[in-house]
């Protein structure tokens, strides 16, 4: 018996389950402390890494695109919704059948693989509840993220590999000849590709609207104070915030929300396809700009220019077009550059941030970038950080201004 400050070893495993099992009936107190929820995330998943077997793990990868299928159908056929508004008691694989028209059969098997993947838990024989997991689908935004993820992602991940071997194992850089292009068969950049099919485009706008849910706004890393400045309470035409290839508005809408006594005009700027379907509840708070951003900036000398998730989908060369688009409309010592984007550390990144360089990869030849190739970027294009905000485990608002 190997014991351990007097207790057995079973006696220790035992205790273990219990704490483990608290925390499970304790889940909602504990997500609303973050460290205590990363500690015990973190705790969790090399408890995992060390029970698994290597055959279980290679078998835990291989079965997620199986898991991401069955995930799809019940957003086809809004299971999620189903089960949601069922109750604790469930709802059967009958009744499901009778409302989607699936075949019963058929649900049973997509439903068996949704429980054993902790999306439903099966309540008795074929009956169905759901859990704060399938609820989450309810939402729109977390439905677009998984089919544009599946629908269109996940193809270009499938061809990567064929795509690097043919390309000798170069790291893609080509926006118009990568593995996307390569598995959808097209001379089309992904942004045209998505154009060219306006469901897929909003489908896209929709997940990026709510790419943040949950995660902490980035004028809660950056100290917003840095950008009060007399001209901009003085002078009623005077530029506060521009974010260029800001979608549906979604960040300059929390910023007013968040600032509403903020003076400054906020300006949104994108492709006709994102600026025509801006929501008719932000038109007020908010002026909206077709602009292309390989193209001059047309608003001169406003207090900040800020990028969210725009320069990984690009290429070193392809950025730097961008940044000078920018720059020449900066005014030194005045204008910021607020560029909101992972920075990933030299060793240490973290999960996300590395799925997220791999989707880049795939999907744009685009890339993530540590702090030392941002500094080298910003620098080429003329713009010194002055400081990079937030915590390495999300993503950072790099501040910069002109040299
Ligand atoms: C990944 S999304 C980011 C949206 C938003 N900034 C966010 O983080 O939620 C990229 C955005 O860039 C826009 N975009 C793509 N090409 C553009 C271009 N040439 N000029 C301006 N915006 C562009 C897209 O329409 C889309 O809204």
């Amino acid at each position: 018996m190997d014991s351990i400050a007097g207790l057995s070893r079973e006696h220790k495993i035992e205790n273990l389950v219990a704490g483990i099992h608290e925390v499970i009936n304790d889940h909602d107190a504990i997500k609303e402390d973050p460290h205590m929820r990363k500690s015990l995330l973190g705790a969790a998943r090399k408890l995992v890494a060390a029970l698994e077997t290597p055959v279980e793990t290679i078998f835990r990868f291989g079965w997620q695109p199986h898991q991401n299928a069955a995930i799809r159908v019940a957003i086809a056929l809004d299971l999620f919704a189903l089960v949601g508004s069922s109750g604790p008691g469930g709802v059967s694989a009958a009744d499901l059948a009778s409302t989607t028209r699936a075949d019963k059969a058929l649900l049973v098997r997509i439903m068996r693989a949704l429980v054993v993947s902790e999306v439903f838990t099966e309540v008795a024989i074929e009956q169905y509840a759901a859990t704060p997991i399938s609820d989450a689908w309810v939402a729109l935004p977390l439905r677009a993220c998984s089919r544009h993820l599946h629908d269109v992602s996940s193809l270009s991940l499938y061809h990567l590999p064929e795509f690097l071997s043919r390309s000798q194992y170069q790291n893609p850089e080509d926006p118009l000849n990568g593995p996307f292009q390569f598995a959808f068969d097209t001379d089309r950049s992904f942004f045209q590709w998505l154009d060219e099919r306006p469901d897929r485009m909003a489908n896209f706008n929709t997940w990026m609207e709510a790419h943040r849910q949950g995660r902490k706004n980035w004028f809660y890393s950056f100290p917003v104070e840095r950008l009060n400045s007399p001209r901009i309470s003085k002078d009623p035409k005077a530029v506060m915030l521009v974010d260029i290839g800001g979608g549906y508005g979604h960040d300059l809408e929390a910023f007013r929300n968040a600032f509403p006594e903020s003076s400054g005009r906020l300006i949104l700027e994108d492709i006709p396809q994102a600026i025509d379907e801006l929501p008719a509840r932000r038109k007020w708070l908010m002026e909206a700009i077709n602009y292309d951003f390989c193209t001059p900036q047309p608003i001169i000398g406003a207090r900040a220019y800020y990028f969210r998730s725009i320069f990984h989908a690009f290429s070193d060369s392809k950025c730097l077009e961008i940044l000078r688009c920018t720059t020449s409309a900066m005014e030194r010592g005045y204008s910021k550059m607020l560029i909101n984007d992972w920075v990933l550390p030299d060793k240490g990144a973290s999960f996300q941030a590395a799925m997220m360089d791999m989707n880049m990869m795939a999907n744009l030849a685009g890339k993530e970038r540590t702090e030392s190739q941002w500094k080298s970027l910003l620098d080429q294009a003329g713009l010194l950080v002055v400081e990079i905000w937030g915590s390495s485990d999300e993503e950072r608002v790099i501040e910069a201004v002109l040299k």
